[in-house]
């Protein structure tokens, strides 16, 4: 049975210290929360990875996450960050194709197949976000761009990598904007991310594929849109950067 999931992307905020301090705020905050099967993420700046997983101590409530990951083992790539090096600070988790990454560092396609054929290659798990941007769904090209997203990166696995595989829809008009997808708009687009993932491969890899949405959740909404049957759980950006509205979307993960 798959798992929910709620996944922090800081993106670029907060220093060491800060990091350090919100993750014991946020461990403060969930002590009582049972999470049983659920999973809870974070994914802070890269080089404040290895701090907090030191910090960690033994509350093994929350996983660490790199925001990025380079697909080459190492060399010449000035300021990237190689699955080896992650896992060496025992950092096993990557979001890959964010939005932010695609747009701003031109990351495409075929530079993230390599990527996430270099994470499954060292056993590294991957969130892999994809989305939409405002002009597909006004012309209603959703599907269309977010089938040829998930695909062109991720099709060409065997079905046991898929065990290594988050799936993120994260429609790029909800990031960051306040603006969120209805819960009836991000489950329309998790059943057809669903039946995708069935389609080529089988039914039993799609059930257990998580999809988590993300795109302006906050505790107000986290809720209803988690309520829907294809949604797994959520990826976080501002409303993880607080403890008490974290933990709060957290608590809407049943
Ligand atoms: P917001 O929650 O700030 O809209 O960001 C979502 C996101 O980009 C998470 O990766």
């Amino acid at each position: 049975m798959r798992k929910k999931i709620v996944a922090g992307n800081w993106k670029m905020n907060l220093n060491r210290t800060e990091s350090i301090q919100l993750v014991s705020e946020i461990s403060k905050e969930i002590k009582d929360i049972k999470i049983g099967n659920n999973r809870i993420i974070v994914a802070p700046v890269s080089v404040n990875l290895a701090a907090v997983v030191e910090n960690q101590g033994n509350d093994k409530k929350i996983e660490y996450a790199s925001q990025n990951m380079h697909f080459a083992e190492k060399g010449a790539y000035t300021g990237e960050v190689s699955a080896g090096i992650l896992k060496g600070i025992n950092v096993n988790i990557t979001l890959l194709g964010h939005s932010e990454r695609r747009e701003y560092f031109k990351e495409d396609d075929v530079l993230l197949k390599q990527k996430v054929d270099a994470a499954i290659a060292n056993e590294i798990e991957i969130i892999f976000c994809f989305g939409e941007k405002l002009e597909d769904r006004e012309s209603e090209n959703h599907f269309k761009i977010v089938e040829s997203q998930i695909k062109n990166a991720l099709f060409h696995l065997k079905e046991s990598d898929w065990s290594k595989i988050v799936l993120a829809y994260e429609p790029v008009w909800a990031i960051g904007t306040g603006k969120t997808a209805t819960p009836e708009q991000a489950q329309e687009m998790h059943a057809f991310i669903r039946n995708l993932v069935k389609e080529n491969y089988h039914n039993n890899v799609a059930e257990n594929v998580s999809i988590l949405y993300g795109g302006s959740v906050k505790p107000a909404n986290a809720q209803e849109i988690f309520g829907k049957p294809d949604v797994d759980g959520g990826l976080i950006g501002g409303a993880a950067l607080k403890a008490d509205m974290f933990a709060e979307i957290i608590r809407a993960m049943k």
